[in-house]
């Protein structure tokens, strides 16, 4: 059995880490008070995510308390990035002597601050290890590999994240199939979730949600108009509710789109806080995405998704869930609607473990108790 640890270090920065981390820390501060005692934790927030919709509002939505160290890293090329973030942390790591640093996802925050832990002898443990694209264009798939590689602890969703993880050579004590703390998020927000803020008004009949920010998707002029073009033909047949992420909001306004969207029923949002997010998409008809963390949670809630990417790193969700691959080809996206359109019925069933108790066997583990 793995020696448990006594001091924590855990690291959030960009709006996705905000709620697999929320879990982990309602589980520390509600443990029982003896293995409580033994243990101290501090948050972390890089500030790789800054605006106020990206960040402030997740603390206050997710019930995080304000995070110990903020580094205030920003916006840049990866390479600045992910060295501010790597120099900030390290005087954290310094100033604190954890004996875990606790990342999550895929962001860069999550290799920078586990590329410094590991090289100061400070054992890593990765929530969400395993998960494969195959696709090294996506920064994310590299920020995954480098993440497991340095890994003490690697903390699998599902089932495929054990596979890949023994055929790169992992040390099969080291991996831990625990579920998915994304899913504990989405549970517990579910069962607080109350009435809607002002400003939110219940949508009437049927509608589409779509959430769209992968550089791959967006950055590129002309393939962001192929996906939009599809859009706009769904839009026709099903209004599409649009919270529109920083990065896109740049080349919508840089190729002049909104009023076209506007009339073609995709309504533009601003980015929105989680629970407000939730109240969208979880009565939406279809949700169409490039978004990692909203194919599992149409999955936990039975919802059809459309994922506008080419490949998943998140299998599970096709072989069991509600999720299909659309490719970000006009066609594809098309022909994957009229499908959802015949068969509205593929409503999948809930992946081993999805059971809201991932964070809970988390810390377990962590305490060096068998999960
Ligand atoms: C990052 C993650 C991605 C995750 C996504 C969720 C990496 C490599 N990518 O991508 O995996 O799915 O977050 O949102 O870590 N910006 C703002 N305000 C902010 C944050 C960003 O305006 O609070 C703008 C900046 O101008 C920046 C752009 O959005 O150029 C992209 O931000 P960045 O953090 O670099 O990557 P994301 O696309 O958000």
């Amino acid at each position: 059995m793995d020696k448990g640890v006594d001091k924590i270090l855990l690291v959030a920065g960009a709006r996705p880490n905000f709620m697999k981390i929320a879990p982990i820390l309602r589980r520390l501060t509600s443990m029982p008070s003896a293995p409580r005692s033994k243990l101290s934790w501090k948050l972390v927030h890089t500030g790789q995510h800054y605006d106020y919709e990206m960040s402030q509002a997740f603390f206050e939505d997710l019930e995080i308390g304000r995070p110990d160290y903020f580094l205030e890293v920003g916006s840049a090329s990866h390479a600045v990035q992910t060295a501010k973030i790597m120099v900030a942390f390290e005087e954290v790591c310094l100033k604190e002597s954890p004996d875990a640093v606790v990342v999550v996802g895929d962001v860069n925050s999550t290799v920078a601050c586990a590329l410094v832990a590991k090289k100061m002898g400070i054992r890593v443990a990765h929530v969400e290890a395993g998960l494969r694209s195959r696709d090294l264009t996506m920064p994310e798939e590299i920020n995954r590999m480098v993440t497991d590689t340095l890994s003490d602890w690697l903390f699998v969703t599902e089932r495929s994240g054990i596979q890949n993880l023994k055929a790169e050579g992992r040390p099969e004590a080291a991996m831990h199939f625990v579920g998915n703390v994304m899913i504990d998020n989405l549970y517990y927000q579910l069962a607080h979730l109350g009435a809607g803020g002002a400003g939110e008004e219940k949508l009437s009949g049927p509608y589409a949600v779509l959430t769209l920010h992968r550089p791959s998707n967006v950055d590129a002029e002309e393939k962001f108009r192929e996906i939009m073009g599809a859009i706009l033909k769904i839009a026709a047949r099903l209004p599409v509710y649009f919270p529109v992420h920083p990065r896109t909001r740049q080349q919508i306004e840089a190729i002049g789109f909104e009023r076209r969207l506007d009339s073609g029923r995709v309504h533009l949002l601003p980015a929105l806080p989680y629970k407000p997010f939730l109240r969208l998409f979880k009565d939406a008809e279809l949700v169409l995405t490039d978004s990692g963390g909203l194919q599992e949670e149409t999955t936990a809630l039975g919802i059809p998704c459309l994922t506008l990417r080419e490949n998943t790193e998140r299998p599970v969700t096709i072989e069991e869930g509600t999720n299909r691959l659309a490719g970000t080809g006009r066609e594809g996206i098309l022909s994957a609607f009229e499908e959802f359109i015949s068969d509205k019925s593929k409503k999948g069933r809930i992946p081993e473990l999805w059971d809201g108790k991932a964070a809970e066997r988390i810390v377990s583990i962590l305490l060096g108790k068998p999960g």
